[in-house]
């Protein structure tokens, strides 16, 4: 029988009306202390009525040192509560469920070292030109205080789960790396020591919100670098979680440039589905497929083989944030994105996130060419 991708289902205490999640997608839309604006309300509300059951917010940073990009949301004061319950109403008010996804970006932030600010990481390297330097063990236990104060934070401005942030070369994720933790204390070295911030936040975390709050983690099950995280030690780490508390695991990979992470060109490619199903192999908590799923057919498969229990997707939202319910409506046409990254480029010119081929179309077609 096949399991229905629109039917109801369960994270947890969490009841999602469908299974599509729009994946976690930096908007570039907060003001500069890291506040949501009104720009970011409008985009969670088109988002919201697009019929998506769960959507991950833009990673958000836990303390002033964390922030990876500009017009990125912040989570590392009270201050920022308010505007991220305009975010939560906007999702709950347009039927969908919201889960923040939080971040330390570690030596991933070329935001802080362009501004000369010194970089808190994991290991020092000879090869990581931004200035940085080795947090003390001191420093870790405070980091995961930071964490665990996000959590507190996001769960008093009423969103529905938090989504640790454990991919892509961000901070978490550099404490599993072979290629960035190369620390000689208990924090590095076996794999055991690397996956300790992982556990021990996870820990933390359940001791204080309890069993009631979702907490789940976007998570680089392998690096996909020489000498970087294997698949079979992330498999193990993802099982480790699980034991922990975790309550759902989307299933990314790749510390290197976003490129490789959200590949180009590569339609119905699912590029990360058989990692899913590695992970989904050794846990019994929902597992959410990411990375180049286009199609319904493609996304139903994934689940009526059980290879993942949710399909999750980001670009597709970019240009058509209403792909849902289009698919629900009976339009089973792929989603019409092309994976080209042009939404990128939008973000890099410090603009509000949207589909960079949509406005390159727009542009072509306005006879004054602007
Ligand atoms: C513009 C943009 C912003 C992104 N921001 C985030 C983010 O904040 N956190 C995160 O975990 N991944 C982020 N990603 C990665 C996506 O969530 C997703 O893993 C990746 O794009 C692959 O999925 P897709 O093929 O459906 O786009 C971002 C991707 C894009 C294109």
């Amino acid at each position: 029988m096949l399991a229905s991708l629109f039917e109801p289902y369960r994270i947890s205490s969490l009841e999602l009306k469908n299974r599509f999640v729009r994946s976690a997608t930096w908007d570039g839309t907060a003001d500069i202390s890291g506040a949501v604006t009104d720009t970011s309300v409008a985009l969670y509300h088109k988002l919201a009525q697009g019929g998506v059951g769960l959507i991950v917010t833009a990673y958000s940073f836990v303390t002033a040192l964390g922030q990876a990009n500009p017009s990125q949301y912040g989570i590392h004061t009270d201050d920022m509560i308010s505007g991220l319950k305009r975010l939560v109403d906007a999702a709950h008010q347009g039927g969908a469920k919201i889960a923040i996804q939080i971040v330390h970006a570690g030596v991933n932030s070329g935001y802080l070292s362009q501004r000369g600010i010194e970089l808190q990481a994991v290991s020092k390297l000879e090869r990581i030109a931004a200035p940085h330097r080795e947090m003390t063990e001191e420093e870790i236990d405070t980091l995961i205080s930071e964490y665990i104060a996000a959590i507190l934070r996001a769960r008093k401005a009423g969103f529905d789960a938090v989504q640790l942030h454990g991919a892509h070369g961000y901070g978490m994720n550099q404490f599993l790396s072979p290629l960035f933790n190369i620390r000689t204390d208990r924090w590095g070295g076996s794999a055991e020591n690397r996956r300790r911030f992982h556990l021990e936040l996870i820990r933390r975390a359940r001791q204080t919100v309890g069993d009631d709050f979702p907490l789940m983690i976007k998570f680089g099950v392998m690096d996909d670098e020489e000498g970087g995280l294997s698949l079979n030690e992330g498999v193990e780490t993802a099982q480790q979680m699980a034991e922990e508390g975790i309550d759902a695991i989307e299933v990314s990979s790749g510390v290197g440039m976003s490129a490789r992470i959200t590949k180009r060109g590569s339609p119905e490619h699912a590029y990360y589905r058989d990692r899913a199903t590695a992970v989904k192999k050794v846990v019994t908590i929902p597992v959410m497929a990411v990375g180049g799923i286009r199609s319904l057919e493609i996304a139903e498969s994934i689940v009526s083989s059980e290879d993942a229990d949710l399909i999750s997707m980001c670009r597709p939202f970019i240009r058509e944030p209403d792909l849902v319910a289009r698919w629900q409506k009976g339009d089973t046409w792929p989603a019409t994105c092309i994976s080209c990254n042009k939404c990128f480029g939008v973000l890099a010119k410090g603009e509000p996130l949207e589909c960079g081929e949509d406005r390159r179309l727009r542009k072509k077609q306005s006879p004054a060419g602007n």
